[in-house]
């Protein structure tokens, strides 16, 4: 791999051993994948944040580091509201590592926000074309697919190598000849809600770490598009698609040569078969509610009482900038937590069976939470939150 006369003499250490590691890592990838040099990236989103994921040797590993991140890097959900912790039944020593961590990233220059929608709180960490090095598979599918910027599913240390480098190895998802639909998706019917994470459970299954086209008969809202890609991205690898008419697109060139169709009854059978009407627990917020979508839930519970736990994920920024919102939520008895997430918090291990409006949270849940999880509708999750179904 080619490397500047800078980049040579940070891998020689000559600008300490902080940076020598990080670019060790780089470089180790770029070769792995045959990349020819290293490209700037404009920002990074840093997956292994969560005590639960990475333990006390990863969290030795990161208070090891010195430095400052050249580009701005923002974190992926801990283990626990930063706040309301006690709330969600978190240990006093978990809480303790738990902040040890975040503090560690924040002594790098990270800002400690901690979501898996960064594009739902800051504009100007990409934009159509950008390089960008971030880890979250929902959030990489979004960048690369609704933004039309440029990432590779980074893993934690690769991420954050690239934000105190600034610079990441060009391969994969960088390059325009990676880029290319590999899958023509005709959708029969149209959808709304929760209906695209239930396609993208069903899709990527099927073109795995392809690079799906959809031809759709609705026309998705942003959120959409994020429920559908988190999804494809939990039950394939799938970190790139288009959505014809909607999402910039696909470089000229090749034409899909497999083509898949789904309709009605496809979708229909993904709520069938994975009923949460038993759920002891309702989370909702995978990936980060937008503002949007937490307008729609505090509708739906107006002057209603919960009967069963019910819980919100969204990024802190959301929820401090629609109070209102948050209150009217939480008037019903359901809980709206920040800095973290159904999936990655050691909290809902208590539970029995989790009901999601989430492709994604029902594919992570069973494996990383070791409870089962039932999938519905926004509407349909709420009323069982409130006792009606
Ligand atoms: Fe985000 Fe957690 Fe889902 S990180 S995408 S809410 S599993």
């Amino acid at each position: 791999m080619y490397l500047s006369r800078e980049e040579e003499e940070i891998c020689r250490g000559d600008h300490g051993p902080t940076l020598q590691k990080m670019m060790n890592i780089l470089v180790a990838l770029g070769e792995i994948y045959g990349a020819e040099r290293l490209v700037p990236v404009r920002s990074a989103q840093i997956a292994g944040v969560s005590f639960k994921n990475i333990g006390d040797a990863g969290l030795q590993w990161i208070s090891d580091l010195n430095g400052r991140v050249r580009v701005p890097s923002i974190l992926n959900p801990s283990g626990m509201d930063l706040c309301r912790w006690k709330e969600m039944g978190i240990t006093e020593e978990f809480a303790y590592k738990q902040q040890a961590t975040i503090d560690a990233y924040r002594k790098l220059g990270i800002t400690p926000d901690c979501t898996c929608t960064p594009y739902q709180l800051y504009d100007s960490l990409a934009s159509r074309g950008d390089h960008l090095a971030w880890s979250e598979s929902s959030a990489v599918s979004y960048a690369n697919s609704v933004i039309g910027a440029m990432t590779n599913r980074e893993g934690g240390p690769s991420a954050l190598a690239a934000a105190l480098i600034g610079k990441t190895p060009k391969y994969g998802y960088h390059l325009d000849e990676n880029r290319m639909p590999t899958h023509l998706v005709e959708i029969k019917d149209e959808l709304a809600g929760a209906d695209y994470g239930a396609v993208g459970f069903l899709v990527g299954r099927i073109v795995k770490d392809g690079v799906p086209i959809f031809h759709l008969r609705s026309r998705p809202k942003s959120d959409e598009l994020k429920a559908l890609g988190a999804s494809m991205a939990a039950s394939g690898s799938v970190a790139l698609y288009y959505v014809e008419n909607v999402t910039p697109p696909a470089p000229p060139g090749a034409e899909p040569e497999e083509k898949i169709t789904i309709d009605r009854s496809d979708v229909d059978d993904v709520y069938k078969n994975y009923s949460g009407r038993d759920a002891d627990i309702i989370a909702l917020g995978c990936p980060h509610c937008s503002m949007q979508e937490l307008e729609q839930i505090a509708k739906l519970l107006e002057g209603e009482t919960v009967k069963k736990e019910l819980w919100v994920c969204t990024a802190r920024k959301i929820a401090e900038s629609c109070p209102e919102l948050v209150a009217k939520i939480e008037a019903s008895g359901a809980r709206v937590f920040c800095d973290t997430c159904m999936v990655v918090s050691p909290a809902c291990e208590r539970y029995k069976k989790m009901m999601v409006n989430s492709g994604k949270a029902l594919i992570y849940i069973p494996g990383l939470c070791g409870i089962q999880a039932g999938f519905g509708t926004l509407k349909e999750c709420i009323d069982v939150a409130l006792g009606r179904l």
